[in-house]
């Protein structure tokens, strides 16, 4: 892996330079923002209208590895102050869903991990009850969303939430966390998983036994396709599964699901298309599948030999690289990073909006890939 890595280091080094250049100047532009994507190259803000949106801590989350890697105190200000800004969705109990991993163990786990701070701890703590409470014992999954015409939905965004039910057990050693966060995994190998290694996005289960009663699209083309950002949350949180509770099944599922990514990613060089198996025609680019699966494969290729080692590094550096070509923005006359991320599939008109725009966890994910070809060992998730 480092041998592969080192062949690309000019690229790495370069490429750091101009997101670090990017991220200090828009890191203190936008401290007092929880941007989401951006409006005539101008980040939006999510505090005030949306506050308990599941992506409101992506933009926390990139500072505290922005910090790290640089020991830049303007990149924890603005993280600091993201967490801040995130409290007053910790006052919408009920507003709150299964995404509470994705906004607080990237901001306020972030921070606990890095600088041992107790209230970020205490807000991680109430993130992970929340989300253990929405576990559904008879029917053997974590609920996603709510109301009762979605009582029986698991979707496959979920394995990236779950790993802060595997850091609620490290901390206070009470193993239910994990337990749940492993049922939750296996349930997903058993029903969004396809023995193809794509995936279903949403399954909706019996509420009062196990069972499935019917798959949904969600936001890929339809019940049977492959929706190329459900894939990389497969890819990517799999292989944390994997990390964070040692059973090599996991680790299997993220090769397989990482493998069908791979083979249909080469197709359209690297770029991915929102939906792998749509008609090929328009072809509808989404660049943060991409990115979420380079840092999946970066991981897997830590606990594999070291001929598929080099394979998923070098696939992961083909994505990168694409995206860095045909996606990314390194001007100030854009806040955001990458490019071309798309919401849904473009069926209906609201998906339409949601085409090819930045969207936050791009820049985020393309940010962790870089952490982790620059030889950052600290694991936000
Ligand atoms: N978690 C929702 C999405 O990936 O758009």
């Amino acid at each position: 892996m480092k041998n592969v890595i080192a062949q690309h280091q000019n690229w790495i080094d370069a490429t750091w330079e101009k997101v670090d250049k990017k991220l200090s100047r828009t890191a203190v532009k936008s401290r007092e923002k929880i941007p989401y994507t951006t409006v005539n190259g101008e980040h939006d803000n999510r505090v005030g209208k949306g506050i308990t949106w599941w992506t409101n801590g992506f933009w926390g989350g990139m500072m505290w590895l922005m910090y790290e890697a640089t020991g830049n105190e303007e990149y924890r200000k603005t993280a600091e102050r993201s967490e801040e800004l995130l409290d007053d969705a910790l006052r919408q109990y009920k507003a709150l869903h299964h995404d509470v991993g994705f906004m607080w163990h990237l901001t306020s786990g972030a921070n606990y991990r890095l600088t041992g701070n107790e209230a970020s701890a205490v807000r991680n703590f109430f993130a992970a009850t929340t989300l253990f409470s929405r576990y559904n014992i008879d029917g053997d999954f974590i609920r996603a969303w709510n109301g009762e015409a979605q009582a029986g939905y698991s979707i496959i965004d979920c394995l990236m939430n779950i790993p802060l039910l595997y850091w609620a057990t490290d901390e206070i050693g009470d193993d239910r966390f994990k337990k749940i966060a492993m049922r939750h995994m296996e349930m997903a190998m058993r029903d969004h998983i396809r023995p193809d290694g794509s995936v279903n996005h949403i399954v909706n289960h019996e509420v009062d036994k196990v069972g499935v009663q019917n798959i949904l699209g969600g936001q890929g083309y339809d019940e049977t396709s492959c929706w190329s950002r459900g894939l990389a949350w497969a890819v990517y949180g799999s292989v944390l599964s994997y990390i964070h509770a040692g059973k090599e099944e996991y680790l299997e599922a993220a090769k397989k699901t990482a493998d069908y990514f791979i083979e249909h990613c080469k197709k359209t060089d690297y770029l991915p298309v929102v939906d792998f198996t749509a008609p090929e025609t328009p072809v509808y680019y989404d660049s943060t599948a991409g990115v979420c699966t380079a840092c999946g494969l970066l991981e897997i290729a830590k606990y594999v030999s070291e001929e598929e080692a080099k394979y998923y590094t070098e696939e992961a550096i083909n994505i990168l690289k694409a995206c860095d070509e045909h996606f990314c923005n390194y001007e100030e006359d854009e806040d955001a990073l990458v490019l071309m991320g798309t919401e849904r599939y473009p069926h209906t008109e609201a998906g339409r909006r949601g085409l090819h725009i930045p969207i936050i966890y791009g820049d985020f994910f393309f940010v962790e890939a870089l952490c982790k070809l620059k030889g950052r060992e600290f694991l936000i998730w």
